[in-house]
């Protein structure tokens, strides 16, 4: 397949990686005006992988079947909307992000348009890519026009087990989006890993309970106790992570937190609901970033 991967940093290595190895015609899209892409994963196996990619090859973007979006939820729409005029009308657009609310950005696309979630976790160390859990990758179709794109599932899965297929890819997306909702904001603010939750029950079943009322609303049928039974599983199986949200703010970089909960907000306003649990770490997380730059460390955006 000849695909395009557009954010070339920690999970968009791993994919390059991945899907040039299996012999797919693959390059990165990059902000800056380069013609290479200089890849560099360590496997959890402590195995590395270096390679020269091509980058911003036009003919290549327009050739694209695949275009696989690996960018922040908050960069994505933006980069595909510039992007969308050279792709061909089959060219599947995958978004692989923590959050939702992107899909309700970008505009009505011909285009097949895949959503997913992954629990790979990788990290920037200077300028190598630290593989530390191979997780799995569920993706399902965003719009009409990918309920047949199943066999890119297959595609994937080749490259980077396990991948697999969702029809019902939102309601899937809405469960993970609990566990971010409850661990990104609580580590963020209690500064700890996600294993240190576990002292903070209250809060988690707060937030688990209003999502699982706004889930309900939108039409996914959940119960609060399986939305728990999930969180609590999470933060045991990966006691030791930083979670994204709090090394992002050790970076004083902006968080995910509007696609995360403040998604949550905008549905729960939506259906003239109260979430006042997810509204409190919402503005505690907005306060963080509003502090960044206050002080002569504040570091750059960028890694
Ligand atoms: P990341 O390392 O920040 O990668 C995003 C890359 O996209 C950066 O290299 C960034 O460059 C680049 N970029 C930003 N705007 C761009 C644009 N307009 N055009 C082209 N490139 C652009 O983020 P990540 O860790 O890979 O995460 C990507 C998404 O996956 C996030 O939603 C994250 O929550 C989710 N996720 C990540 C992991 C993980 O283990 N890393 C696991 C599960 C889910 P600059 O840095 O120069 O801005
Ligand atoms: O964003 C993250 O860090 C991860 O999605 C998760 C599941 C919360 C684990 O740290």
């Amino acid at each position: 397949m000849k695909i395009t991967v557009l954010g070339c940093g920690a999970l968009g290595q791993l994919w390059l990686v991945a899907l040039s190895r299996q012999g797919h015609s693959v390059q990165g899209w990059l902000q800056v005006p380069q013609s290479v892409c200089a890849v560099d994963v360590i496997s959890p196996q402590g195995q590395e992988s270096r390679l020269q990619l091509p980058a911003n090859n036009t003919a290549h973007l327009a050739a694209s079947d695949l275009l696989l979006v690996t960018l922040k939820a908050r960069q994505v729409s933006a980069a595909v909307r510039a992007l969308l005029p050279q792709l061909q009308a089959d060219c599947a657009i995958l978004l692989l992000h923590n959050g939702l609310g992107t899909r309700e950005e970008l505009p009505v696309l011909v285009q097949p348009l895949i959503m997913g979630t992954t629990t790979h976790a990788a990290h920037r160390e200077e300028d190598k890519i630290h593989h530390v859990y191979a997780g799995t990758t569920r993706i399902g179709p965003g719009n009409s026009q990918a309920q047949q794109a199943s066999a890119i599932a297959q595609v994937l899965n080749q490259a980077l087990p396990e991948v697999t297929w969702h029809n019902n890819i939102t309601a899937s997306s809405w469960v993970k989006l609990t566990a971010n909702c409850v661990i990104n904001p609580l580590t963020a603010i209690y500064d700890c890993c996600n294993g240190e939750l576990e002292s903070h029950v209250a809060e988690i079943e707060a937030i688990c309970r209003e999502v699982a009322m706004v889930m309900d609303r939108e039409g996914y049928h959940t119960h609060y106790e399986s939305l728990l039974f999930y969180v609590s599983q999470v933060i045991r199986s990966t006691t030791d992570n930083i979670s994204s949200m709090l090394q992002d703010v050790r970076a004083q970089r902006h968080s995910e937190i509007d696609y995360i909960n403040g998604y949550v907000l905008r549905r729960a306003r939506a259906h003239r609901l109260s979430v006042p649990e997810n509204q409190r770490l919402f503005d505690l997380v907005k306060r963080k970033e509003e502090s960044y730059g206050q002080n002569d460390s504040a570091l750059s955006d960028r890694w």
